[in-house]
């Protein structure tokens, strides 16, 4: 059997972010499946120096190894699928998230150059929960969701039905939302499915 792997982005432990990571690990979990967690705060994560090492065969970091990034893409690689929450900050997803994100160019560069491993790695869905604290805003997700789509999309896995809340600001805000707490919930189940297939 396969697993979820949760990913919550946030600085901030115990906030609403941290909220929907527990409900899609909850909802995974009730699918039957297996679920392992992250909080990207617990990992040490360098931003990536631009310095075109992975450009070349064979693709690899030259910070590999010094940090915790490679250890997170594992999580993700191996997943049947992953669910993933975070804040917006200034319009897209926190710093820690980003430096992750831009580790992940070796990916891109081995996914261009045809890399068998990642190529024997069947689609899977990624399942996203974005929280931001202005009520209003018809802009406040869209770079972020493009950047997920793009992030995850060399490793194999595709957005499917991101939930965005707005309006959820204060710690307890989100599970003060019932719909938005039973939309998790049940994305997670779906998520679980995917690791009993
Ligand atoms: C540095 C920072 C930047 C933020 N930028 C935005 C923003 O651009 N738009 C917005 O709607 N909320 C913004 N917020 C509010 C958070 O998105 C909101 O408080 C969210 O619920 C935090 O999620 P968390 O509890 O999982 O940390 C920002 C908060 C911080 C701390």
């Amino acid at each position: 059997m396969g697993y979820v792997a949760v990913v919550a982005a946030s600085p901030r432990a115990g906030g609403n972010s941290d909220a929907a990571a527990d409900l899609f690990a909850r909802g995974a979990a009730e699918a039957g499946a297996q679920v392992r967690r992250a909080a990207l705060r617990d990992f040490r994560v360098l931003p990536c120096t631009g310095c075109g090492a992975c450009a070349v065969p064979p693709h690899a970091c030259v910070l590999a190894g010094d940090d915790s990034a490679e250890e997170l893409f594992a999580l993700c690689l191996g997943a049947s699928a992953v669910a993933v929450a975070s804040p917006i900050y200034f319009y897209h997803l926190p710093a820690l998230f980003k430096a992750w994100i831009d580790r992940a160019q070796s990916l891109y560069a081995r996914r261009q150059a045809g890399d068998p491993a990642l190529a024997a790695l069947p689609r899977r869905p990624v399942f996203a929960c974005l929280v931001a604290g202005r009520p209003r805003g018809e802009q406040l997700f869209g770079g972020s969701l493009l950047t997920l789509k793009y992030f995850f999309s060399p490793q194999g896995l595709d957005l499917v039905e991101p939930l965005v809340f707005r309006g959820i600001d204060e710690p307890g805000d989100l599970l003060a939302d019932a719909d938005a707490c039973a939309a998790i919930l049940a994305a997670g189940r779906k998520a679980g499915a995917e690791a009993l297939r």
